[in-house]
């Protein structure tokens, strides 16, 4: 471990927030700068033969590390830097960067699914995962079976056993909160019920969780059970609308198929965007915990408003309501984006969309501006209309990722447009 790599200050063990500013960076091995730069290259040199024998020896685990060996390069630095302080936030042993959110959705279902086996997940699930679950996989003999995730029903349980004629379970995806509905899942639960299966190999299923919505900072899944997390780094992380990339963070052991398949895929993170990705880590916690303030607001003001049917806002759970204890146990906050239905009809919420002023027609989430959508048109049209309305999603609902802006302002544009 080298001095960038403390984590400790004396017996204080340092706060995420403080690691992002500089974890993993020596600015001496960098001419000073005081951040590290983008190291826009694809390959390192090495000081001899015998020096690039030995980096291939230790790389490819011929051999172990002596002490105090420093190995050569061949990992960009920058997409090191920002593997090691996702992982911090994950509260991982170690994480690997992508292209994108899919690319780490897709590389981790191919490093575990094989012809025969079977994928259990909750539903709703982000429209491209749905795709890669029911027309892509099935191509290649891996099959799926899903289970709404709401309501504290034994819908889990029953699509397991479902699974029993079908072949071997190799993971239990689970995306919580779910986008766009918010239904939540109890991952303790999820790990009592994998804990009694075994995978072909003789392994128990991995439990992969997307935590796009709430992560890294309002919901540690591997904290709660899950053995891999996957995150859409476009979304929050990123922060800014201006990237493309994802993460799965995990145990180094977990991860390990993983990383074999993002190599031969080429499903990896470039230079440049890790770079935008470790700007971004440094502001995180403010920016989500100043749209979450602002989400807040906004969710009270259309929950009275008197053309709003409905608010899916998680701060909202009723009592008694069996997502709200997962919710309370497994969630440090309600995020920023959820859901509402106009009354009316598919009109009555393009009228709504079509009426915004500041906030932003758009797809996707996280980013410092407002954005709202309609799911069942835009992020989950490919979804057949009837499974669509089974989960929720139903021609009046509108989707709103809250930003950074003043929330009143928000007030006012949403304001306008229903009216
Ligand atoms: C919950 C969730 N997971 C995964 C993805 C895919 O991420 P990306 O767009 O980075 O491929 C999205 C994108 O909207 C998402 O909302």
């Amino acid at each position: 471990m080298t001095d960038s790599h403390n984590r400790f200050l004396g017996n204080r063990a340092l706060s995420p927030e403080t690691l992002m500013m500089g974890y993993g960076y020596d600015p001496f091995l960098s001419e000073r700068s005081l951040k590290p730069p983008v190291f826009q290259t694809s390959t390192f040199v090495f000081r001899s033969a015998q020096d690039g024998k030995e980096f291939f020896e230790l790389a490819y685990g011929l051999r172990q590390k002596r002490p105090n060996e420093e190995p050569g390069l061949i990992n960009n630095p920058d997409l090191e830097m920002l593997e090691d302080r996702l992982a911090i936030w994950d509260q991982a042993e170690a994480s690997l960067v992508f292209a994108s959110g899919m690319a780490a959705i897709s590389t981790t279902l191919w490093a575990y699914a094989r012809p025969g086996t079977v994928i259990i997940h909750s539903g709703p699930v982000y429209g491209g995962t749905d795709f890669l679950l029911k027309k892509i996989l099935p191509q290649f003999g891996v099959s799926s079976i899903g289970f709404l995730s709401e309501g504290g029903n034994r819908a889990m349980e029953e699509a397991v056993e479902s699974a029993r004629g079908k072949g071997p379970i190799a993971a239990l995806y689970i995306e919580t909160p779910a986008n766009p509905t918010n239904g939540m899942v109890d991952l303790e639960r999820v790990r009592k019920i994998v804990s009694a299966l075994h995978a072909p190999d003789g392994k128990r299923p991995v439990i992969i969780v997307d935590n796009t919505m709430l992560g890294p900072i309002y919901q540690s899944p591997l904290a709660h059970g899950a053995d891999l997390v996957v995150t859409s780094l476009t979304k929050y992380v990123g922060g800014h609308s201006d990237l493309i990339a994802g993460g799965c963070s995990g145990a180094a052991a977990v991860l390990e198929p993983i990383r074999g398949m993002r190599t031969i895929l080429g499903t990896m993170c470039d230079p440049h965007t890790g770079w935008l990705l470790m700007r971004s880590l440094e502001t995180l916690k403010l920016r989500m915990t100043a749209a979450a303030e602002g989400a807040h607001k906004v969710a009270v003001f259309l929950s009275t408003h008197p053309k709003v049917a409905s608010v899916w806002y998680l701060g909202f759970l009723p009592k008694g309501h069996p997502d709200r204890s997962v919710f309370e146990r497994q969630c440090k906050s309600p995020g920023s984006t959820f859901s509402f239905e106009v009354k009316g009809g598919e009109a009555e919420a393009f009228a709504v969309l079509d009426q915004l002023k500041v906030i932003k027609l758009a797809v996707s989430l996280g980013g410092t501006e407002t954005l709202a959508s309609h799911p069942a048109a835009m992020t989950h049209s490919d979804i057949p209309e009837e499974e669509r309305l089974r989960l929720g999603i139903t021609p009046t609902l509108i989707r709103i990722s809250v930003g950074i802006e003043d929330p009143d302002d928000l007030i006012v544009d949403l304001n306008q447009a229903l009216g």
